[in-house]
C-alpha cells in the first residue's frame, strides 16, 4: 500500500502535536522545549556549567559522529582493495585521555565552589526564615510575625498535630502564622529555608530556583537558602514519588515586591499553638490506636 506525500506529512506531524500537548500540562511560564527561566540567585551558574557541559559534549559528539561517518564510507569494503589492520596510535590515546581528565577536573573544581556557595556558606543575618514541611500531601508553611523569628523547629517533635515540631512555650512561635499549599516570598531578600517531612520522603524542588532539596522525615534541613531577583508565579511540585496522592502534591509559590509580601503578610493571624502540638509522633500514634 502507497501513502500520498500529504498522509505521510500529517502522520508525521499529529503524534508530535499530542506530545507537545501533553507537555503543556505542566504549569510553567515559560517554554517547555527548553530550561524555565531563573529567577534564583545561585541559578546562573548553575546555568553556565550546564551550558558549558551541553557545549563541550555536543561538539565532542559532531566531532565523534563525523569522523565515525567519513571512516565508514572512507574504509567500506571495496573489490580489489585488501582491507588494513591498525594497532593503534599510542600518542593519540594519551592525547584523547589526558584532554578530557582535565576538563573533567576543571568541572568538579567549578562545580564542587558552587555547591560550597550554596549550601555550605551560612545564609546572610537578614534572610527571612520560613519553614515548609511536607505531608501526604500538601505543604505546610509557617512564617515568622512582625519579631522576624520562627519558633525552634525539632524534628524529633514533628507529628500529626505538630508539622513544624514546635514548643507552644517558644515565645519567638507566638506570632508565627501558617499557610497551607501557598508560598510567597518577597524580591532581592535572601530566605533561609527550614524543610521537613511528617511521614515520608518529599522533595522541595522550583526549576526556576535551580532548587531540589530531599525531605527525609527525622531531620530538619536549616542549610538551603536563596534569593529571587524577579517577581512571578511558580510552582512548588513534590519532587519525590511519595504516594498515590504525588501528582496532586503541589503549591502556589509567588515571588512579589517586598511591599506586597509585607501587606500579605499582615494580613495573616498568628497561627493558634494547642496542647495538642506538643504530642511528639509517637505518642500521636499510640493515641490513635
Ligand atoms: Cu510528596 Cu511526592
Amino acid at each position: 500500500m502507497r501513502f500520498s506525500t500529504r498522509t505521510r506529512f500529517w502522520a508525521v506531524l499529529l503524534p508530535l502535536v499530542f506530545v507537545h500537548q501533553a507537555l503543556q500540562a505542566e504549569i510553567r511560564e515559560t517554554s517547555v522545549w527548553w530550561l524555565p527561566r531563573n529567577v534564583n540567585m545561585f541559578g546562573h551558574e548553575i546555568d553556565f556549567i550546564f551550558y558549558v557541559i551541553l557545549g563541550l559534549t555536543g561538539v565532542t559528539s559532531v566531532a565523534v559522529f563525523s569522523v565515525m561517518i567519513y571512516f565508514l564510507v572512507k574504509y567500506r569494503a571495496r573489490p580489489g582493495v585488501p582491507a588494513i589492520h591498525s594497532h593503534g596510535n599510542n600518542t593519540l590515546e594519551v592525547v584523547w585521555t589526558t584532554i578530557p581528565v582535565f576538563i573533567f577536573l576543571a568541572l568538579a573544581i567549578y562545580g564542587n565552589e558552587q555547591w560550597t556557595q550554596m549550601r555550605l556558606r551560612q545564609p546572610p543575618a537578614d534572610a527571612i526564615p520560613v519553614a515548609v514541611v511536607g505531608e501526604q500531601f500538601g505543604w505546610n508553611v509557617r512564617y515568622p510575625g512582625p519579631d522576624g523569628k520562627l519558633a525552634t523547629m525539632v524534628a524529633s517533635k514533628v507529628g500529626k498535630e505538630n508539622p513544624f515540631g514546635v514548643d507552644p512555650a517558644d515565645p519567638a512561635g507566638a506570632d508565627d502564622f501558617t499557610t497551607y499549599n501557598e508560598v510567597v516570598f518577597p524580591v532581592d531578600r535572601p530566605i533561609r529555608l527550614y524543610l521537613g517531612s511528617k511521614d515520608v520522603i518529599h522533595a522541595f524542588y522550583v526549576p526556576e530556583f535551580r532548587l531540589y532539596q530531599d525531605m527525609v522525615p527525622g531531620r530538619v534541613y536549616d542549610f538551603v537558602w536563596l534569593k529571587a531577583e524577579a517577581t512571578g508565579n511558580f510552582q512548588l511540585a513534590c519532587n519525590q514519588l511519595c504516594g498515590q496522592g504525588h501528582y496532586k502534591m503541589f503549591g502556589k509559590l509567588s515571588v512579589v515586591p517586598v511591599a506586597e509580601y509585607e501587606a500579605w503578610a499582615k494580613g495573616k493571624a498568628p497561627v493558634k499553638v494547642s496542647a495538642q502540638e506538643t504530642k511528639t509522633t509517637a505518642q500521636v500514634t499510640v493515641a490513635e490506636r
